[in-house]
């Protein structure tokens, strides 16, 4: 589904990833660990199209997304759900309305709106706060938030950078939980932490970068920096 080859991406001086190759199938749960500055969210940002490599080509179902016209950015956003530690919710809007906005923006039909949004807060456990305000929330529950509107697309690839950077350890587990169960539901996942516990009870595919570099690339794998 995804296919780095050979990717090199440079800040400057600063070379972000170095010769990175790197193939993640469809439906696979992978988690992207490694250091502050070892190229996590670079790497993520390459696969929206919102960087560009230096060298080397990313295929994202076969378009090459570091050669894709920036007007066809839209259309692989579209298939593309992406969550960040900055949740960045609408503060004037409830719960409700955040997920609904997203669906707004992309034009989605009134009717549409209606029937999904109460899925979707159901999905991530948060039907009974459809009419809270962000302020009204915890951290985790803004970040279930934050997911929902990831998945309003129904998107086949979700990335989700240090989604629990910001939470305690039982909030963070419980997004992860979320996240299995998306991943479950048929839904690739990307997951980019610092969090070693975690991801070591996650027991899933773990590749470890360090400085650029992928230093380790394990099925059931944990955290070895
Ligand atoms: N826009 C930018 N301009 C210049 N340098 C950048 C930019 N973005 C990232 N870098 C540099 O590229 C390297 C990789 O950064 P990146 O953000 O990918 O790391 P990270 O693994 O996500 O770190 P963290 O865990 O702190 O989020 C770092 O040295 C960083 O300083
Ligand atoms: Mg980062």
């Amino acid at each position: 589904m995804i296919k780095f080859d050979e990717v090199t991406k440079t800040y400057g001086k600063v070379i972000a990833l170095k010769n990175v190759s790197l193939e993640i199938h469809k439906d696979e749960f992978l988690s992207l660990v490694g250091q502050s500055g070892a190229g996590k969210s670079t790497l993520i940002s390459l696969i929206i199209g919102e960087e560009r490599p230096d060298s080397g080509r990313i295929l994202i179902d076969d378009i090459d997304v570091a050669r894709i016209r920036r007007t066809d950015i839209p259309f692989l956003r579209r298939k593309i759900g992406v969550v960040f530690q900055d949740i960045k919710l609408l503060r004037n809007r409830t719960a409700y309305e955040n997920v609904a906005f997203a669906m707004e923006v992309s034009g989605e039909k009134n009717n549409s709106i209606r029937k999904e949004v109460p899925k979707i807060l159901e999905m991530v456990g948060l039907e009974d706060k459809a009419k809270a305000f962000p302020h009204e929330m915890s951290g985790g529950e803004k970040q279930r938030i934050a997911i929902a509107r990831a998945l309003v697309h129904k998107p086949v690839l979700l990335l989700a950078d240090e989604p629990t950077g910001n939470l305690d350890s039982i909030n963070a587990w419980d997004i992860i939980q979320l996240l299995l169960k998306i991943n479950k539901n048929g839904t690739t996942v990307i997951l980019a932490t610092h969090a070693k516990d975690l991801v070591n009870s996650v027991k899933k595919r773990v590749v470890t970068i360090e400085k650029g570099e992928i230093v380790l690339d394990q099925q059931k794998g944990k955290y070895v920096l």
